[in-house]
């Protein structure tokens, strides 16, 4: 092959093209990237929170007593929040504890220290003593004990610090009252201390570390279908996350599971700017999700749409407000004086194109548009249809001139192939595009190396259209074995390990090597084909910050390949490059790249592995 880089033909692109993609999915959240330890720390959980029989306000929770286990008694009188209704009711009797299991076990390190907190207090005619806390690995023996006192009548946060000294696998956490009567236990929380940038109320330290090693540019939250949830009342409200944890309310969450709401959109703001990433918060266009029952025609009353559209606007204020507005105030009081500096709104997702959806859409657009000319708000082309492309939303959007859209996409290998030229004829005067979830799927959804190949073709395209396309995100982005609605997804993970894919590392590698400027090639193979040239796509960048060209080579060919590539109109500063390489069998699901140094110059020559994804990165002057 051929490869002409045209550097006196380059334009700009997109800065922030590739990003990532959050939903409380498959428990990306509670038991995922929140850091907690305990499940139902707040005795929320209820039969309604999803397709799992038998939930109830004690699961997760159990009282032994002399090698029996029975159910926890639960009371709601005089609760320590109304968002927070129930807490336990645990009679001190001699050799009694409460335990809770995690999800799926609670893992401990050796040697690491974990924040354990409790909110207490002593019924009438109790008397007050000690609550022992005991740490115990799988087969009942203590790796950590402390203990907090219980004295007040009224409710008390107490807390301890427990060091685990041994590696626990899957372990319980124990609770002994010590005193005279009863005691009402609420919030009963356990942190490791070493969450990610060592926040508190943090996230998982590794998996949090993998998102980041991704470099995305901007981080879309909290979904997906959970946004707008699957009826009125199931739509994602920001306000209920924020604030004291026990005053946040929890809320079922549509793909059959509970979410506590504590990693909310505090947290989501802190870890965005603690990975450089701009939020990308995606509110409800006032309508609930495409697949519920109604879909698109269940909205939110129109009486209650100015409330719904100042929630919105309260949010700009959250997040960018100083603090001596309401809302920016609130920010200030959990910690982060300085705004977040929040420049885009999602409304709707993938929302099916109804009278209702339009209507409830354009209300909240102009109030945006009116309030806040500053941000960028992101609309929704709707479902993909082979055949319609969009129309409907596009029609709207381009009506109302709506700055930015979000379409999603997930198709076989052979589409990702076939439609590169996708955006190449979307108009540059129009609306900009925000690919918000794609992902080549195969029958039985693996994630191997022939979609992860196709996702990095179809990836070449993306950054040939970024004077189009601003941004682009994988979806979903995480799972944790044993608890995942959907597959594939970008990064799997139990609760000691982390696990990325091949798709991952595509992703990792347009992250790690993404432009600001696209520079054109042109590409000679031996066969001219269209069906050969679609399976051997290259895209050129140069990132105007470090000062390098950047060629990215995909080849979804059965051979290898020897490319000669001619620099024009663009000077190698030196010989030296840094090559990387992912490669394998199409089947193959566990491959890493491979980096090496390589010489380069205005003419150089390259090997391309048969079924292989190959970025070459190197100064220019
Ligand atoms: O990414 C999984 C789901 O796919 C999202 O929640 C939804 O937007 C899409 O249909």
């Amino acid at each position: 092959a051929e490869i002409t880089v045209h550097g006196n033909r380059a334009k700009k692109i997109s800065d922030n093209l590739f990003g990532i993609f959050f939903e409380d999915l498959n428990y990306a959240a509670d038991g995922g990237l929140y850091a907690e330890l305990i499940q139902n720390r707040d005795f929320e959980y209820s039969s309604e929170d999803g397709a799992r029989q038998g939930w109830d306000s004690g699961y997760a929770w159990s009282v032994r007593e002399g090698g029996h286990s029975s159910p926890v008694t639960i009371a709601v009188e005089n609760p320590l929040h109304e968002n927070n209704p129930h807490y336990a009711v645990l009679q001190a009797n001699p050799g009694v504890a409460l335990q809770n299991d995690g999800f799926d076990g609670i893992s401990l390190k050796k040697g690491d220290k974990y924040d354990f907190s409790l909110f207490a207090r002593l019924p009438e005619g109790s008397k007050g003593g000690k609550v022992i806390v005991r740490l115990l690995d799988q087969d009942g023996r203590e790796v950590a004990q402390s203990a907090v006192n219980v004295s007040t009548k009224e409710w008390k946060r107490q807390h301890t610090v427990l060091v685990a000294n041994a590696d626990v696998r899957a372990g319980v956490l124990s609770l002994e009252p010590k005193l005279t009567g009863a005691v009402h236990l609420d919030m009963v929380s356990l942190f490791p201390q070493n969450t990610f940038k060592n926040r508190p109320n943090g996230l998982r330290a590794d998996l949090a570390q993998t998102i980041a090693d991704l470099h995305p540019r901007f981080m879309r939250f909290p979904g997906g279908c959970l946004a707008h949830g699957d009826g009125v009342h199931n739509i994602y409200n920001w306000k209920e996350t924020i604030g004291p944890l026990e005053s946040r309310k929890p809320q079922r969450n549509l793909w059959g599971y509970h979410q506590t709401k504590g990693l909310g959109y505090f947290e989501f703001f802190q870890y965005c700017e603690d990975i450089h990433a701009e939020p990308v918060p995606v509110i409800a266009a006032g309508v609930c999700c495409q697949n519920s029952q109604g879909g698109g025609q269940q909205g939110i009353p129109m009486c209650d749409m100015d409330a719904f559209i100042q929630d919105i606007l309260d949010l700009v204020e959250y997040a960018n407000g100083d603090a001596s507005t309401e809302w920016g105030r609130k920010r200030a009081e959990a910690g982060h004086p300085e705004p977040f500096r929040l420049k885009y709104i999602g409304i709707g997702n993938e929302d099916q194109i109804t009278d209702a959806f339009e209507e409830r859409f354009t209300m909240i657009y102009q109030a945006l548009k009116t309030k806040h000319p500053e941000i960028t708000v992101i609309g929704t082309a709707g479902p993909f249809n082979e055949g319609t492309d969009y129309e409907e939303g596009w029609a709207i959007v381009n009506q109302l001139g709506v700055p930015m859209v979000d379409e999603h996409y997930y198709q076989t290998p052979g589409w990702f192939l076939n439609n590169q030229h996708f955006y190449d004829s979307y108009d540059r005067k129009g609306a900009k595009v925000y690919l918000g979830e794609y992902a080549a799927h195969l029958p039985g959804r693996p994630n191997n190396l022939e979609v992860s190949l196709a996702e990095a073709a179809y990836m070449t395209s993306l950054e040939r259209n970024g004077d189009v396309v601003s941004m682009a995100s994988y979806a979903p982005l995480l799972a944790k074995e044993g608890h995942t609605q959907w597959n594939p997804d970008l990064i799997y993970f139990d609760n000691q390990t982390v696990k990325p894919t091949v798709n991952y590392y595509v992703q990792q590698l347009y992250g790690q090597n993404a432009g600001d400027e696209y520079l054109p090639s042109t590409v000679k193979l031996s066969d001219s084909s269209e069906n050969i040239a679609k399976r051997f796509p290259v895209s050129v960048v140069k990132d105007s910050k470090t000062g390098d060209l950047i060629l990215k080579m995909v080849n979804i060919l059965p051979s290898a390949t020897r490319a000669r590539i001619y620099l024009e109109g663009v000077t190698a500063a030196g010989s030296r490059a840094v090559k990387t390489v992912l490669s394998g069998a199409l089947e193959d699901k566990n491959l890493e790249p491979q980096s090496s140094d390589c010489e380069v110059g205005q003419e150089f020559t390259c090997e391309l592995p048969a079924y292989s994804f190959t970025v070459i990165r190197f100064k220019i002057k």
